[in-house]
């Protein structure tokens, strides 16, 4: 499997700086409510009846499984559940559990009603999923001692916890796997407008920014409907207008998220290549996607977990079995004609 890291050294230190970045806004910003958390709705209720439902018989929730593009509140909503249930959260991630003894420490040092919140789980190894699935079923760590004939499992009884997973390839999940997630599995949604609009308002007060409507509509209009990125482009702004000496008004905004390149359906430059490629090397498609990829010098992961989805959600580009598509109205956003055939 191909790796996320960019190989470019100035390409790593620039993602780098973004990635501390957007962790110290995710962790200021962080609603650890319901109310909170805006949008969603339909996985709300859903958590709700499930938190109440095991509040009633004193047991932990069924574990849970959250996916769907980088910034949707994924990892928020599992610090949300840990919270409203009044519990401890232990957090890790698929590629940090590199050998079995790994996850046994992590699951030996959980205390009973813990969530264990295991992000990108789709990159744990096939050899540690098989010693989750009993811990998942039946709260139990099978322990293999010694080597060869005399070798012998040890099972021992794991506190009850509650197990949420994040992913943003749910089809690299193995099915044994996703059966596991009896308590439910949930695709997060991009937001609309409005429901970024509260958002970054939300963020603005945290950040003692003040934001008019205007500025507010302006960021989320270009947020590609993730509110990390909604809060991203809000400090953003903020720089530009405090650099200008100005207030935050729309204009501001639009000159500030101008400058990064953001257009204002909202895609970034690399969205922008993407759909030039396709149309103009290759006619519009089908053209596979690491071929894209491989056009542009950027990892397929990249360009399948973070740009596709948003393309397709605005309708800009289609999969088919035989390869991405440019739709017309992706021609039109960037200035090419329709040819005859499309
Ligand atoms: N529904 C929401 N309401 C308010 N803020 C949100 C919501 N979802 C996400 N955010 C904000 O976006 C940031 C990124 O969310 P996160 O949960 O880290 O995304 P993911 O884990 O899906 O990549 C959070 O820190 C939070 O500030
Ligand atoms: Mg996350």
């Amino acid at each position: 499997m191909s790796s996320t890291h960019p190989t470019d050294s100035e390409n790593t230190e620039e993602i780098k700086g973004l990635n501390q970045e957007f962790s110290f806004l995710d962790q200021t910003l962080r609603p650890s409510r319901f109310n909170e958390y805006i949008g969603q709705e339909t996985i709300k209720k859903n958590l709700k009846i499930l938190l109440q439902a095991a509040q009633e018989r004193s047991h932990p929730p069924e574990h849970i499984l959250f996916y769907g593009p980088p910034g949707l509140g994924k990892t928020t909503l599992a610090h949300l559940i840990a919270n409203e249930m009044g519990c401890q959260v232990k957090s890790t991630s698929g590629p940090a559990i590199e050998k079995v003894g790994d996850l046994a420490s992590v699951l030996t040092n959980l205390a009973p009603g813990d969530v264990l919140f295991i992000d990108e789980i789709h990159r744990l190894n096939k050899m540690i999923e098989e010693v989750l699935y009993p811990a998942m079923e039946s709260g139990v760590l099978d322990i293999i001692i010694g080597k060869g004939p005399s070798a012998r499992t040890i099972q021992l009884d794991l506190p009850p916890f509650t197990l949420i997973a994040a992913t943003t390839r749910v089809a690299l999940l193995s099915s044994p796997l996703r059966s596991r997630f009896s308590g439910g599995t949930f695709r997060l949604e991009f937001y609309t407008t409005e429901e970024i609009e509260k958002i970054v308002k939300r963020s603005a007060d945290i950040l003692g920014i003040a934001l008019s409507d205007g500025a507010a509509h302006e960021i989320a209009r270009r947020s590609r409907a993730t509110p990390r990125t909604a809060n991203y482009l809000l400090k953003r702004a903020r720089d530009f207008a405090q650099v200008n000496k100005g207030d935050l008004s729309p204009q501001y905004v639009a000159q500030a998220l101008g400058l990064l390149e953001i257009d204002e359906l909202g895609l970034t430059a690399l969205d922008r290549k993407i759909l030039e490629v396709i149309i103009e090397k290759f006619n519009g498609g089908p053209v596979g996607l690491s071929t894209i990829a491989a056009a542009l010098s950027e990892e397929v992961a990249t360009v399948e977990e973070v740009n596709e989805p948003y393309l397709m959600q605005l309708g800009l580009l289609e999969r088919t079995p035989r390869g991405r598509v440019a739709t017309p109205r992706a021609y039109e956003h960037m200035g090419f004609d329709i040819p005859e055939t499309q």
